[in-house]
């Protein structure tokens, strides 16, 4: 890193100045709070999206560590890179690539994190052996994530409201997050001993159905998916009828760290 505490380039921050979203921020938090710093690590970012935790972890571990983000979004990736040049940061860098076919040497890394990552997956399995390629013997491997019973308040509105012949979906849907369970079968079909689990959670509250499937958050959640489209307007409409107050929803957080063995 050139650059100690120096002024930020102010013509620039409007462009650049995105905080992490409030929802990436309470993994981040879970994570930060967790995460024991050590000097010197080789580090890997999975699902490094804009750049958090990506940027953060760079910045905490300072200029002795080198860290590496990899995400498959093309778009996110240039971001990120925009935002690594403005703040001046030399141990970062951002490669746009696959976490199922990682762009990497075999035991390149001591530490690999990702965050909010496990669950968009596509290839879980196989992202895992590859974090168990890159690893170095004795590097850490640490996942945040929401978990299963995220917003489990709302999937019960959906379970009184929608039909019967639907039930199934709302079960598939909520069980497409992982579980505690599932997580450390994961690191130890892969080759990490899991040496901490933390949980915690979270609420979110709506004023109302109608602000909930609104909210921009909610809608990277598939819950349009659950209907057929010829019964979306009828049944998302019946929904919002039936959340008439403010409705708190509990957003399960883990934070799973285990070693290569
Ligand atoms: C919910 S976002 C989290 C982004 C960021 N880490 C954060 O905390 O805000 C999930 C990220 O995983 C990325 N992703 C999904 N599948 C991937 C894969 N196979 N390889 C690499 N990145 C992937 C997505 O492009 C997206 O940026």
């Amino acid at each position: 890193m050139k650059v100690l505490n120096s002024t930020v380039d102010l013509s620039k921050s409007a462009s650049m100045f995105d905080e992490v979203s409030l929802w990436s921020s309470r993994f981040g938090a879970l994570l930060f709070e967790q995460l024991e710093l050590r000097d010197g690590l080789d580090i890997l970012d999975v699902g490094c999206g804009t750049g958090f935790p990506v940027i953060e972890l760079a910045a905490v571990h300072g200029e002795n560590c080198r860290v590496t983000g990899v995400d498959v979004w093309k778009d996110a990736i240039e971001r990120a890179r925009a935002k690594i040049a403005w703040l001046e940061m030399t141990n970062v860098t951002v490669v746009e690539g696959d976490a199922a076919r990682l762009p990497f040497p075999n035991g390149a890394f001591d530490l690999i994190v990702s965050n909010l990552g496990v669950n968009n997956f596509d290839n879980p399995e196989r992202v895992f052996a590859e974090c168990a390629r890159v690893a170095r013997p004795g590097a850490r491997l640490v996942i945040t994530t929401n978990v299963q019973g995220h917003m489990s308040e709302v999937y019960e509105v959906f379970r009184g409201v929608l039909p019967a012949r639907y039930h199934e979906r709302i079960a598939d849907s909520e069980r497409h997050r992982a579980t505690r369970q599932e997580l450390e079968s994961r690191y130890l079909a892969a080759g990490f001993e899991v040496t901490r689990a933390v949980t915690a959670e979270f609420g979110m509250t709506f004023a109302h159905g109608s602000a909930l499937l609104r909210h921009p958050l909610t809608r990277w959640f598939g819950w349009r998916d659950l209907v057929d489209a010829e019964d979306f307007e009828e049944l998302f409409g019946a929904i919002e009828k039936a959340i008439d107050k403010p409705i708190r929803t509990t957003i399960p957080m883990l934070y799973v760290e285990g070693v290569r063995r």
